[in-house]
């Protein structure tokens, strides 16, 4: 139907539409590209960039689920992967034996689409012989540039300004204790985790005059002297910091890493930034400590639960910003990171080592022909 521009349609028909898009959704729950019966079938669980699924395309017989926004429900997952040779998730797929198994033994890849992997399995996939990859390196500025973001808007209650002024509450002029904040400029940052992106956002803090410390379990005298910053133990980057970034990997080791003691061992004008991943941090005592004025403020792009809980207490403090993990969210490097997943994928299926192999083990178990 013709529809004149500024002209809405008859409210029955928008209902139609409605239904029938409701109809497709629940019937089509994925979409087939490349079919061919020579070739490897692969199977992608969120709608990607067009970049990547040509590349896919052109290899393989790939099905990709409907889903946008959406993660595909498990027992679709589990329905879906049988008989894949390679299968592409993103960090909200849990990958563990179970999906392995439902795959079966033609299964010889699991390409990530993330630098992150704590949601597969790994342990599972190497004694299955399944090439397991990520997406390293792309996302480095584009998570640093966020990790700042997140610090200046939280250090300048920008969030909360923002909100003050929609809501209509700004009715007095200029004011002297309006809003004021923190500085960032001449301030201590504490990075913990000196991998790519914790070195990324020492490079911007470095433009911003800010002292720069850090803690890893691996000590960098190298980037030490590159950056112009200093290793400290744990407790003392927590204790000397204006600002505590995180930049670690979610592992058993590191799971609640910042907790009540942790935290108040932070200066009571400090605040957290965490882009990481949400359980490095309890969020229990992260909520405690924000409340009961133990740290000043924290910027939040992860969360022990995504999406958020809807009753979550810190949806109630002013004194937090929330994002919904959003820290690579470009399109440049969201387009990159989908089109090395492919990248990393084809190359497994066609017998080479892919680029960003994260179980090197599995080349025992499973030698790639090439
Ligand atoms: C990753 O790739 O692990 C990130 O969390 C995605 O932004």
């Amino acid at each position: 139907m013709k529809q004149v521009k500024g002209t809405a349609p008859p409210h029955f028909f928008l209902n139609e539409i409605h239904l029938f898009s409701k109809v497709i959704y629940f019937r089509k729950t994925t979409i087939s590209y490349g079919a061919d019966l020579g070739k490897p079938k692969v199977y992608v669980t969120r709608q990607l960039f067009d970049d990547a699924i040509g590349i896919l395309e052109r290899h393989t017989e790939v099905e990709v689920f409907d889903g946008v926004d959406n993660a595909i429900p498990r027992d679709l997952l589990l329905s879906k992967v049988a008989d894949v040779d390679g299968l592409l998730p993103l960090l909200t797929d849990t990958i563990d034996a179970e999906v392995m198994d439902a795959a079966g033994e033609r299964l010889k890849v699991i390409s990530n689409m993330a630098v992150g992997f704590n949601n597969i399995d790994l342990n599972a996939a190497t004694k299955r012989g399944i090439y397991v990859t990520n997406t390293p390196g792309i996302l480095t500025d584009t998570t640093a540039d966020c990790a700042f973001a997140l610090l200046m808007v939280t250090a300048r209650r920008i969030a909360e300004a923002d909100r003050h002024v929609r809501a209509g509450k700004w009715i007095h002029t200029w004011g002297p204790k309006m809003f004021i904040g923190s500085d960032i400029h001449g301030k201590t940052l504490g990075i913990i985790g000196l991998g790519r992106i914790g070195s990324a956002v020492a490079k911007r803090a470095k433009g911003f005059d800010m002292r720069v410390i850090y803690y890893d379990v691996h000590r960098r005298p190298d980037l030490e002297n590159e950056l112009g910053i200093t290793y400290r133990p744990l407790d003392e980057v927590l204790s000397a910091s204006d600002f505590v970034t995180l930049h670690i990997p979610l592992t058993e080791g590191t799971h609640h890493m910042i907790g009540e003691k942790e935290l108040s061992t932070m200066k009571r004008r400090a605040f957290l930034i965490n882009t990481s991943r949400g359980p490095v941090v309890d969020e229990g005592a992260l909520y405690r400590a924000l409340r009961d004025g133990v740290i000043a403020g924290a910027g939040l792009d992860v969360f022990e639960e995504e999406p958020i809980n809807p009753v979550s207490p810190l949806l109630g403090l002013d004194n937090v910003v929330l994002t919904p993990h959003i820290a690579s969210a470009s399109v440049e490097t969201r387009t990159k990171m989908a089109v090395t997943a492919a990248e990393n994928l084809v190359s497994v299926l066609q017998g080479k080592e892919p680029p960003n192999l994260v179980n090197p083990d599995v080349r025992k178990v499973r030698p790639l022909k090439g």
